[in-house]
C-alpha cells in the first residue's frame, strides 16, 4: 500500500511537471517568437529609411556641388528653377504671393565686395553691422577675391562674433587680358569677382535681391531703411534697375541740405546699390569680362532706365588706395558728403519716385524755371531766385558749365552724371540750379562720350 502511494505520487508529479513544461512552452513561445520577427522587421524598415534619407541627401549634396561648380565656371550661368515664391505668374496661395510681392518682408541681403584690404572690411563690415535693424532681414555675406590670408582671417572674426557668411571666389589665376590691356588686370578681376558673387548671391543663396557695397565704403545711419523704402518702388516701377546711395555730385556745399530728398537719374552710380533677380537673370549671362561699371552704362543694358538716389549719399568711399589709383579720390571723391541723419523712408509715402508720377512733374517745374546764364550763377547776379535753369544744346556748352560751377563734366554713354531727362540738378551757393537741354530734347547722345 505505502509503495503504490509513491508509486501515484511519484506518477502526479511527473505528469505535473510535463504538464508544466508544456505550458510554459506553449504560453511563452506564441508571445516571443514574432516579438523577435516584429523587431527584425522593425529593424529592416528603419535601415531602409535610413538609406533612402542618405540617397536623398547625397543627392541633395550632389545638386549643390553641380550648382556651385556651374556658378564658379559661370561662363554660363546657372538656370536654375527660382524657389515657389518667386515666381514672376505663379497661382499659388496668396501667402506666397505676399512673401515675394510685400516689399516689407523681402530679405536684403548686403554683399560686400572684398580683396585684400583687411582695415577697410573691418571699417566697412563695422559700420553695416552697427545700423543693421535686423539680422534676419538684412543678412550679410562677404565676398572675397584675392586669396588673401589675413583678410580672409579678419573677416572669419566676424563670421564668429556676427554670424556673417563668408564666401571665396575660386578662380585666382591670372585673367586673359589682351597686352595693351595688361594695366586694366585689375578691372578684369572686378568683373570677374563680381560675376562670381552675384551668382552665389541669385543661384546659390537664391535671394530675390541684393544691396552691393564694396569694402571701403562707410554707410549711413539710415542706409538700410532707404534700401527697405525704396524696394517697394523698384519692384512696382519697370523703368527702373536699380537704386543706388550714391550722389555723383553730392559734395559738401552742393547738396541741399534736405536728408528727405530723392531723385530719379539715367546715369547709373554705383557704390552702394541694389538690384533684383530678374535684372541679374537678364545681366548675368552676358556680364562682359571687364569695366562692368561703364559696360552696365551702355545703352544695350541699360534700355532707358533709371536708378533711384539721394540728394545726400548714404554712401561714402574712404578706398584711396585701390585699383584705380588715388588721383580720382583726392580731386573727386573724399568730398562727398555722407549723410548723418536718420530718416525713416520706410514711414514715408515714396510713390512720387514711380515715372508716371514723377516724369510730369519734373517736366513741369524744370521748365516752368526762370533761365538764366552761367555768369547770373557764378556771380550771385540773380541771388533772388531760388530755383533757375541754365540751358545747353550741345556736348561742349555743357562741359563748360560744368567746369564753371564745379560739377562732373564727363559723360559715360552720352549721359551726365546725376542726368534726368538730361537735366542735372545741384546747389550752387544756396541756388538751385538746373543745367538743362531744351525742352523739345530727344534723347541722349552716346557719340557725347
Ligand atoms: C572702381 C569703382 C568701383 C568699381 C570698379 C570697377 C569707384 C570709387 N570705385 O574701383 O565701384 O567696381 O572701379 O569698375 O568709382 N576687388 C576685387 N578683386 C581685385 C581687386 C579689387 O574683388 O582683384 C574689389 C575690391 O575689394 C573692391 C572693388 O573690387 O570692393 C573695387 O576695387 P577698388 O580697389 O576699390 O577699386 P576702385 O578704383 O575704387
Ligand atoms: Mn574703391
Amino acid at each position: 500500500m505505502r509503495r503504490k502511494h509513491l508509486v501515484f505520487i511519484v506518477i502526479v508529479l511527473f505528469l505535473s511537471w510535463n504538464m508544466l513544461m508544456y505550458m510554459t512552452v506553449v504560453n511563452k513561445g506564441p508571445s516571443t517568437l514574432p516579438k523577435e520577427a516584429n523587431r527584425a522587421q522593425d529593424k529592416l524598415a528603419l535601415l531602409q529609411h535610413e538609406i533612402e534619407e542618405q540617397l536623398d541627401s547625397n543627392k541633395h549634396l550632389l545638386d549643390e556641388l553641380q550648382q556651385n561648380q556651374k556658378a564658379k565656371e559661370s561662363n554660363t550661368v546657372v538656370t536654375q528653377a527660382p524657389p515657389k515664391d518667386v515666381k514672376p505668374n505663379q497661382t499659388g496661395t496668396s501667402e506666397n504671393k505676399l512673401s515675394y510681392r510685400d516689399p516689407d518682408s523681402a530679405v536684403l541681403p548686403i554683399l560686400m565686395i572684398a580683396c585684400d584690404r583687411e582695415d577697410a572690411v573691418s571699417r566697412s563690415l563695422d559700420l553695416v553691422l552697427k545700423y543693421r535693424p535686423d539680422e534676419k532681414r538684412f543678412p550679410v555675406i562677404v565676398s572675397q577675391d584675392c586669396g588673401h590670408r589675413p583678410t580672409a582671417q579678419r573677416i572669419q572674426k566676424y563670421v564668429v562674433e556676427h554670424g556673417i557668411t563668408h564666401i571665396q571666389q575660386p578662380d585666382l589665376s591670372s585673367p586673359n587680358v589682351p597686352w595693351p590691356q595688361k594695366k586694366f588686370e585689375g578691372y578684369y578681376k572686378i568683373s570677374r569677382h563680381y560675376k562670381w558673387a552675384l551668382n552665389q548671391i541669385f543661384h546659390v543663396f537664391n535671394h530675390s535681391a541684393v544691396i552691393i557695397v564694396e569694402d571701403d565704403l562707410d554707410i549711413s545711419p539710415d542706409f538700410y531703411e532707404y534700401f527697405a523704402a525704396t524696394y517697394r518702388i523698384l519692384t512696382v516701377d519697370k523703368s527702373l534697375w536699380c537704386v543706388s546711395a550714391w550722389n555723383d555730385n553730392g559734395k559738401r556745399d552742393m547738396v541741399k541740405d534736405d536728408p528727405e530728398l530723392l531723385h530719379r537719374t539715367d546715369f547709373f552710380p554705383g557704390l552702394g546699390w541694389m538690384l533684383d533677380r530678374s535684372l541679374w537673370l537678364e545681366l548675368g549671362p552676358k556680364w562682359p569680362e571687364t569695366f562692368w561699371d561703364d559696360w552696365m552704362r551702355h545703352p544695350d543694358q541699360r534700355k532707358n532706365r533709371s536708378c533711384i538716389r539721394p540728394e545726400l549719399s548714404r554712401t561714402s568711399t574712404f578706398g584711396k588706395i585701390g585699383v584705380s589709383k588715388g588721383l580720382f579720390f583726392d580731386k573727386h571723391l573724399k568730398f562727398i558728403q555722407l549723410n548723418d541723419k536718420l530718416v525713416p523712408f520706410t514711414k514715408r509715402d515714396l510713390s512720387y519716385l514711380v515715372k508716371e508720377n514723377y516724369d510730369p512733374k519734373f517736366r513741369e517745374y524744370i521748365y516752368g524755371l526762370p533761365e538764366v546764364s552761367v555768369s547770373d550763377v557764378n556771380t550771385g547776379s540773380r541771388k533772388q531766385l531760388p530755383d533757375v535753369r541754365i540751358q545747353y544744346s550741345t556736348k561742349q556748352q555743357f562741359k563748360d558749365i560744368a567746369k564753371q560751377l564745379g560739377i562732373m563734366d564727363d559723360f559715360k554713354a552720352g549721359v551726365e552724371r546725376t542726368a534726368y531727362m538730361g537735366v542735372v540738378s545741384f546747389t550752387y551757393k544756396g541756388q538751385r540750379v538746373n543745367v538743362a537741354p531744351p525742352s523739345d530734347w530727344k534723347g541722349y547722345d552716346p557719340s557725347w562720350g
